[in-house]
């Protein structure tokens, strides 16, 4: 299974999967060209490229996107830190679908700030959730979550710092279920992933 990763920031979660040794990142790509994700990739030997969104076209953009990261050989897109919505060509365009990381126990605290909304809001149980994506923000069907009970937390800081190893072992571990074609949808409930470990 050959992997297509799109990352924005820092690119950790990418980091773990070049590193997995296992895992076969075909092509990384960014909306943001100075994204330090993409010196990761380079410095692994993996090819890059950015797609900052120049005018209003988007779903252009994408569908140049999703072609870039096909040409290169990648059958399941992975989003890593990739912070924009993506249009429909771009969902329909990986085979064995895209899929993103996210620092919340979905459907708690979708979007942007995810730690920071849980704070607020005064949880005491955090969590990862690995889902495929889909139109939506952070609304498409769960396939792998971790939860993480911290009744004390205060900062942001200190529970991304809980999080970040979880995002790191979720997602290596769905992708690699992934690729030995160990998850599948449930005919009978279209929001339910069936998983065999
Ligand atoms: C992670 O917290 C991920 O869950 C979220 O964006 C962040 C990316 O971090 N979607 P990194 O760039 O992989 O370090």
């Amino acid at each position: 299974m050959r992997v297509g990763v799109l990352a924005s920031g820092t690119g950790t979660n990418l980091q773990t999967l070049l590193d997995a040794g296992d895992v076969d990142v075909a092509a990384v790509a960014s909306d943001v060209p100075d994204a330090p994700a993409l010196a990761r990739a380079g410095r692994a030997g993996v090819v890059t490229a950015a797609f900052p969104l120049t005018g209003a076209d988007r779903s252009g953009r994408d569908a140049r996107m999703a072609a870039w990261l096909r040409d290169q050989g990648a059958e399941l897109a992975v989003l890593a830190g990739y912070m924009k919505l993506l249009s429909p060509g771009f969902l329909t365009a990986f085979p064995a679908g895209v899929i993103n990381v996210h620092p919340a126990l979905l459907p708690a605290f979708p979007g942007l700030r995810a730690v920071e909304q849980a704070l607020a809001h005064g949880v005491k149980v955090f969590g990862v959730t690995v889902h495929y994506v889909d139109e939506g923000v952070d609304s498409g069907p769960i396939i792998l979550q971790r939860a993480v009970e911290l009744p004390g937390a205060r900062e942001p800081e200190d529970v991304m710092a809980a999080l970040r190893p979880l995002e790191h072992a979720l997602l290596g571990e769905a992708v690699r279920l992934i690729g030995r074609g160990a998850i599948r949808r449930d005919p009978a409930h279209p929001r339910r992933v069936l998983v065999s470990h």
